[in-house]
């Protein structure tokens, strides 16, 4: 049981912006991560997979392709985090997760309650819980916003730079309880990011995209060589094998990039 994607293309603006992507898995109970640089085609993968943008290709969740599933069943089973988290809402942090849950499951009085306030509590925002949106900083929202994907508890979760506003402790305490809560709920887990030593770190398994192609994927030790670095990202990068554990990428300096890649 697992997330495939197969021959998935996509046009935007008149432009073939992903070319025949897969097949690409992810597994249930661990986190895959979705490399590669800017305008590569993470968000647009990503938003093709939760059915916000029109694209050919086949999506195939624990062996059912996710377009026969009904509308309804298929939003409960699947939670995508966009990029921006902007919001207008004037609701409180609290009213804002549990308005996510009460969508799934309306009636469901205690149970969810608790819920609400135990996500609150793992991702440090019971002291903002009365706050309104409007009024958090940047990363504050965006702990909110992952807050409300993970109450919900889909089967599986794409969260498009989820950490990309957050301090260096909430990263590192938002990826670990996003490993934890894939874990503990056998969820299927696919986040975009862009530092590559916690891709390795938390993902099991990796994406790379590139000019809208998959150039690779698996575990962290595979896909991050340095010639693969210096290819799709253009950087001179160092990259390291501590005792124990995944590799360190560390980047040196950015090299010449042909212009004509994108
Ligand atoms: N609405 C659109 N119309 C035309 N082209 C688009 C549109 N949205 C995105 N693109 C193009 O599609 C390509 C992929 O964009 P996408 O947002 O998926 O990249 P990304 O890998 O998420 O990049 P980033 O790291 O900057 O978030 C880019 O070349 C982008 O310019
Ligand atoms: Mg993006």
């Amino acid at each position: 049981m697992s997330l495939r994607i197969e021959s998935l293309r996509c046009r935007l603006g008149g432009r073939e912006v992903l070319h025949d992507i897969g097949p690409l898995d992810a597994r249930p109970g661990e986190l895959t991560a979705l490399i590669g640089p800017n305008g590569a085609g993470k968000s647009t993968l990503l938003r093709a997979i939760a059915g916000h943008q029109r694209a050919h290709g086949h999506f195939i969740l624990d062996g059912r392709a996710l377009d026969d599933e009904p509308l309804e069943t298929r939003a409960r089973r699947l939670y995508y985090l966009p990029q921006s988290t902007e919001t207008g809402s004037r609701l409180s942090v609290f009213e804002t997760v549990l308005l996510a849950v009460r969508t799934l499951a309306p009636g469901d009085g205690p149970s969810a309650l608790r819920r609400v306030r135990d996500t609150l509590a793992r991702l440090e925002l019971e002291p903002l819980a009365e706050r309104q949106l409007t009024a958090l900083s940047g990363g504050q929202r965006q702990r909110v916003a992952i807050a409300q994907a993970l109450a919900r508890e889909p089967r599986l979760l794409l969260l498009d730079e989820p950490t990309s506003a957050l301090d260096l402790h909430h990263q590192l305490q938002t990826l670990d309880w996003l490993g934890e809560h894939a874990r503990q709920h056998g969820t299927i887990v696919v986040l975009a990011v862009h530092d590559l030593t916690l891709a390795a770190r938390y993902a099991s398994r990796l994406w790379m995209l590139d000019a809208g192609r998959a150039v690779a994927q698996g575990p962290p030790g595979e896909v991050l060589t340095v010639e693969r670095l210096r290819e799709v990202y253009a950087i001179e990068a160092e990259v390291t094998w501590p005792a124990e554990g995944p590799p360190r990428v560390t980047p040196l300096a950015a090299s010449h990039r042909t212009p004509s890649r994108r």
